[in-house]
């Protein structure tokens, strides 16, 4: 018998993380013996937490607020982590920690699955400029795709098109900057519950246009419903949630694991 792999979510606070729940299906699933941690970090407790992780007996960790940018500051980053200086995802590598932003690649592989044929050629269109933004924008304008930016406050769309190499539009401008997009994707907060909804119609949208909301509560925003009324593909927030865990789960276990209805449902089942 082999000793039980530890792993885990550094966050503060982080009592609220569903990525146990996503980590233990995996867990079940495919007969691993591991255990997936909240670990609470104090922000001012982070540059020691991650300055000593690689002499812990934890195999790798995700990493959520505030400290993804001190985790950066403690790992060999791949490509993303180098754009982003903010990371998810710690794994050893030799006798240091290596790591990653997985949110863009979990979104792109989200879009994958929901909508496989999503028209890569662009423009991508997103909506918002907070942390869920820089993310999906990144990851498209690396994987070639022409990104637009749009936010309430413009400066901030203008900060990021800068960072990623995209072209930032004024909300108000929307309607027209819609006409030729071939993806629209919500990273704003609108449509979430508790907040008011993104007040936005799509009919400029081409009739091949596929819409994201990164918005998983509820799962069928507002924005995701208009869209399937219109007849165009719909890519629900969840599969990004999802998928973003799965860049741990491989570099640590060695398995790419499967986002099935189960792992949905039991996500599901929490909000
Ligand atoms: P996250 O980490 O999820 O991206 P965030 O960094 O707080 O969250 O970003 C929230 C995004 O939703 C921002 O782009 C924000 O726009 P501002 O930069 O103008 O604040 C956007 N947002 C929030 N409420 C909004 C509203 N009522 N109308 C338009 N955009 C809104």
């Amino acid at each position: 018998m082999g000793e039980t792999v530890r792993v885990g979510v550094v966050g503060w606070p982080v009592k609220h993380s569903r990525s146990p729940i996503i980590f233990d299906h995996w867990f079940k699933a495919y007969g691993i013996d591991a255990h997936y941690d909240r670990i609470e970090v104090k922000p001012e407790e982070g540059e020691r937490f991650f300055a000593d992780l690689a002499a812990s007996d934890l195999a790798g960790v995700n990493v959520t607020m505030p400290h993804k940018a001190t985790a950066a500051r403690f790992a060999v980053l791949d490509p993303a982590g180098v754009r982003l200086q903010a990371i998810n995802t710690l794994w050893r590598d030799g006798d240091r920690m290596a790591g990653t932003s997985s949110d863009g690649s979990g979104f792109l592989k989200s879009l994958d699955a929901q909508a496989p044929d999503w028209r890569r050629d662009g423009p991508a269109l997103i909506l918002g400029a907070g942390g869920a933004a820089v993310s999906v924008a990144d990851a498209l304008a690396a994987a070639g795709v022409r990104v637009r930016i749009a936010n309430r406050t413009h400066e901030k769309a203008a900060a990021l098109a800068a960072l990623v190499g995209a072209e930032a539009v004024p909300w108000e401008r929307l309607p027209a900057a819609m006409e030729d997009t071939t993806l629209l994707v919500n990273a704003t907060s609108l449509g979430m519950n508790g907040s008011g909804p993104l007040d936005l119609a799509l009919a400029p949208l081409p009739h091949d246009a596929t819409v994201a909301d990164l918005v998983y509560y509820p799962l069928e925003t507002p924005l995701l419903r208009d869209a399937r009324a219109r007849g165009l593909v719909a890519v629900d927030g969840l599969g990004m949630l999802l998928y973003q865990a799965t860049v741990g789960f491989e570099r640590w276990f060695g398995i790419d694991p499967t986002v099935d209805d189960a792992l949905r449902r039991a996500v599901l089942a929490t909000m």
